[in-house]
């Protein structure tokens, strides 16, 4: 039996018809449509399939869609403002060339925003920190971090920002 649950994705209220037995995920990239979201291993050791949830980054394969009422996500697709727009860390990962098949690139990227939201002027250690549970198999990880310190700079440069898209 499903529960009409409601919640907020990209800034949008949103009410989902939600099944006991399914993950965020599900709900993201079914009935929401935001296909942004990867899912590679579907058992929280890929970071493929990452989202923010109240500001802190979950992996979206194991959260329990009846848990996200009331609650509000962020997903790749909200990053981009205006739409067709880079935010300053999608820019920063194609300038570092940071993205190769893009497989992992949507949870990189919003692992990096969780950080940069929370700690403006990260060390390297702690960027790797950070990305630590996000697996990339393409790039060995130097542009990803090269990457998000210059966004890190970029960020701070412009601040101060009003929570806009980073
Ligand atoms: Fe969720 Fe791999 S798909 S951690
Ligand atoms: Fe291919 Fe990271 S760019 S897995």
């Amino acid at each position: 039996m499903s529960e009409i649950l409601g919640f907020v994705v990209n800034g949008r209220s949103v009410e989902v018809a939600v099944l006991p037995h399914q993950r965020l995920i599900d709900v993201l990239r079914g009935p929401l449509g935001l296909t942004g979201t990867k899912e590679g291993c579907g058992e929280g050791e890929c970071g493929a399939c990452t989202v923010i949830v109240d500001g802190r980054t979950v992996n979206a394969c194991l959260f329990p869609a009846l848990e996200i009422a009331g609650r509000e996500v962020v997903t790749i697709e909200g990053l981009a403002d205006p739409p067709g727009e880079l935010s300053t860390i999608q820019q920063a990962f194609v300038d570092h060339g940071a993205i190769q098949c893009g497989f992992c690139s949507p949870g990189m990227i919003l692992s990096a925003k969780a950080l940069l939201d929370a700690h403006p002027d990260p060390d390297d250690g702690a960027i790797r920190e950070a990305l630590m549970g996000n697996l990339c198999r393409c790039t060995g990880y130097v542009q990803i971090v090269d990457a998000v310190r210059h966004a890190a700079t970029r960020l701070r440069d412009t601040e101060p920002s009003e929570g806009g898209p980073r």
